[in-house]
């Protein structure tokens, strides 16, 4: 596989840069900005399909070849995007068949960006050819360093109900079932009449009177994130033929429900994210910390690059706050210290036209006489000071799992209770271990879980027979699970796994679930020890399990609430509740300390410490300035001096210690 070699030994500051939005007389000034600024890659033409194609087959190349020569000259290097990502008004009118439709059916029109629907083959082939040329005219080119594949899949049309996208999906179905007898078994057609008797019968799942087929809407989802991916592999495979020395990515929208992430980053060199956290959301640090902790774990732990983060301000949510002074700064370190190989930004120069003009940029409206550009400037200058601990892994025993069929399946209508949300009941593991500033890695059902000493399961409701056994060896051989409800309920295809819930958990976790109750988010019930579950309960019986803590009211007073089994050479744990999240951090805390699980520093909440193999991060999120107690002599890469005892941390300030 390719890799970031024009990176060894530095890490990455740049941005998406928009030239094409400018003069040409900006652009030198542009280059002198970014050499003060340290910016050393930039992802560039992210947009310029129509620039670069201004009638179908016409290429226009001079100003991309002027900008690329540019950024060589000052020792720039280019993060070439294959500018598919907004395809140009002509295309998508002479193409109509080629736009999204939405469920409703209605056409989405020009003048936005990501008209396209994945599967549409003329979108592909012309794609294709751009794509190609490119290749064939850059491959040489010494500013390049990197492909920017596309930009953020899937972010707005994750899925289209046009003609050519039904007819793909029945194709799809085609391939993956071969007959139709075995899709209306797995897709359980018996049920109100919906058997089908030829392949042209299917339809997507679209505006309809009721509850759609789960098991097609499931299959409707794995195909929809199949197709951006396609996408993708079809960019990989023409950038392999013709640049294979050049690694290739695609930016992430933060977590994205509609694309398997994990798929999706088998066929890239490098995995890149965008992180926007909502400054003013009290779980804004929670929310970067686990998109970075995703970003990280989807390539087994290789180094990840933030692309893109906001300057300052935002433009697209109701409310868009400032970023307070050092927050940015502290932001960006936050997943420095969690794998990220640099920091890039959206964007360069903020525009002055178009839905974006309010969004921040590195370079703001009123230029460098702005809070915004001094404290680009200044971050810039100290990551250029400080040594490469990109190889320097980071250190998790903890881990998450994470997988997006059972999310999908998990987050439908149709079940005991419509408020199951995946990301929520992730937190409720992630928000206390952060807190308790325990490093957590994200795996899949089907990984080698016998790295980690503790194994979180949030809510897997859907799980394959063979991934349920793999989780299942793994407490056998001594792992430890925590396992929250409505996990093992039903297999690949929707079907719920009969002889008792969850069947396909049941010896290990020594109990059956009999029966759940769904409560109203005003809801709460009591447990022993002024414990409450608050949205689901479980009614269990114990089949060799113990209960931590038990119901102390209604019919199922003094049945398990949370309960633990020792099993073969390990033990399981089961949330038959959702705690509120302080009893889940107490919780989790005695499991921790069972197993000696412990941070690498003691620190006052509100201080986030992430420890890699040879340094440990210290990052204050207070506004005020915090003392911390440091046991022993450590060296301060940021300030280069020795730190020991009691230390201060300023507001938004932080350390990295060796
Ligand atoms: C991202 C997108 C960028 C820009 C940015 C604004 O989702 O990739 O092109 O729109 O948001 O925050």
């Amino acid at each position: 596989m390719a890799d970031l070699r024009a990176f060894e030994n530095t890490l990455i500051y740049g941005c998406d840069y928009n030239p094409e939005q400018w003069p040409e007389s900006v652009w030198q000034e542009d280059m002198a900005l970014m050499k003060r600024a340290g910016v050393n890659l930039v992802s560039i033409a992210i947009f310029g399909w129509a620039r670069l194609e201004p009638e179908e087959g016409v290429y226009e190349f001079a100003w991309l070849d002027r900008i690329m020569d540019m950024l060589h000259q000052h020792g720039i290097k280019a993060n070439l995007a294959t500018a598919t990502a907004s395809p140009p008004a002509w295309f998508a009118l002479k193409y109509p068949e080629s736009l999204p439709v939405d469920k409703n059916g209605v056409r989405l029109g020009v003048g936005s960006r990501q008209q396209y629907s994945p599967a549409s083959p003329i979108y592909r082939e012309k794609a294709s050819q751009l794509v190609r040329q490119l290749a064939l005219r850059y491959k040489n080119h010494s500013a390049l360093a990197m492909w920017h594949i596309n930009n953020e899949y899937g972010c707005h049309i994750f899925e289209s109900f046009s003609e050519e996208t039904v007819c793909a999906f029945r194709n799809w179905l085609h391939h993956k079932y071969a007959t139709l007898d075995a899709l209306n078994e797995a897709w359980g057609t018996a049920f109100w009449s919906q058997t089908y008797y030829e392949w042209a019968e299917i339809q997507a799942p679209a505006a309809m009177p009721t509850f759609y087929n789960p098991s097609q809407y499931l299959d409707w989802r794995r195909f929809s994130s199949d197709m951006l991916q396609e996408c993708m592999q079809m960019e990989v495979d023409l950038l392999r033929e013709i640049t294979p020395e050049v690694p290739v990515t695609t930016n992430y929208i933060g977590i994205n429900k509609h694309l398997d992430q994990w798929k999706m980053s088998e066929i890239e060199d490098v995995v890149s994210i965008d992180i926007y956290p909502d400054p003013a959301s009290p779980s804004a640090a929670i929310e970067c910390a686990a998109q970075g902790d995703v970003a990280r774990s989807l390539k087994q732990n290789q180094p990840w690059i933030l692309m893109e983060q906001a300057p300052n301000q935002v433009q697209w949510r109701t409310l868009n706050h400032t970023k307070r002074p050092g927050q940015m700064r502290l932001w960006s370190y936050q997943l420095l210290a969690r794998g990220a190989r640099g920091i890039m930004y959206f964007q360069w120069r903020q525009s002055k036209a178009g839905a974006e003009k309010y969004h921040s940029g590195m370079v703001p409206h009123d230029g460098t006489d702005s809070r915004t550009w001094r404290e680009i400037e200044t971050l810039g200058n100290e990551l250029k000071r400080l040594p490469d601990f990109c190889n320097d892994p980071v250190k998790a025993e903890v881990a998450i799992v994470l997988d997006w069929n059972s999310w999908w399946g998990l987050e439908q209508g149709s079940h005991p209770h419509a408020d199951l949300n995946l990301m929520e009941l992730v937190a409720q593991f992630y928000a206390p271990l952060h807190q308790q500033n325990i490093t957590v890695q994200f795996v899949r059902p089907s990984d080698d879980l016998s790295k980690y000493r503790l194994v979180c399961i949030p809510n897997l409701y859907l799980v394959k027979e063979e991934d349920a056994r793999n989780i299942e060896t793994y407490v056998q051989n001594g792992g430890r699970v925590v396992m929250s409800y409505f996990s093992g309920i039903v297999n690949e295809h929707d079907h719920v796994y009969l002889g008792g819930y969850p069947a396909p958990f049941r010896k290990m976790l020594g109990l059956k679930v009999e029966e759940w109750l769904a409560l109203s988010k005003e809801e709460k019930r009591p447990l022993e020890n002024g414990w409450s579950a608050e949205q689901w309960i479980d009614v269990i019986r114990l089949e060799g399990a113990q209960a931590v803590t038990s119901h102390t009211a209604d019919y199922y007073a003094g049945l398990p609430a949370i309960t633990t089994h020792a099993f073969g050479a390990g033990r399981a744990d089961y949330l038959g509740v959702k705690l509120p999240v302080e009893q889940m951090g107490l919780y989790l805390k005695t499991v921790l300390d069972e197993l000696q699980i412990q941070p690498a520093l003691q620190v006052p909440a509100g201080i986030e410490v992430v420890s890699r193999e040879t340094t440990v991060f210290v990052l204050n999120h207070h506004p005020q300035t915090m003392t911390i107690d440091l046991p022993e002599h450590k060296k301060d890469l940021l300030s280069g001096k020795d730190v020991a005892g009691q230390v201060e941390l300023p507001a938004y300030g932080v350390l990295i210690l060796q």
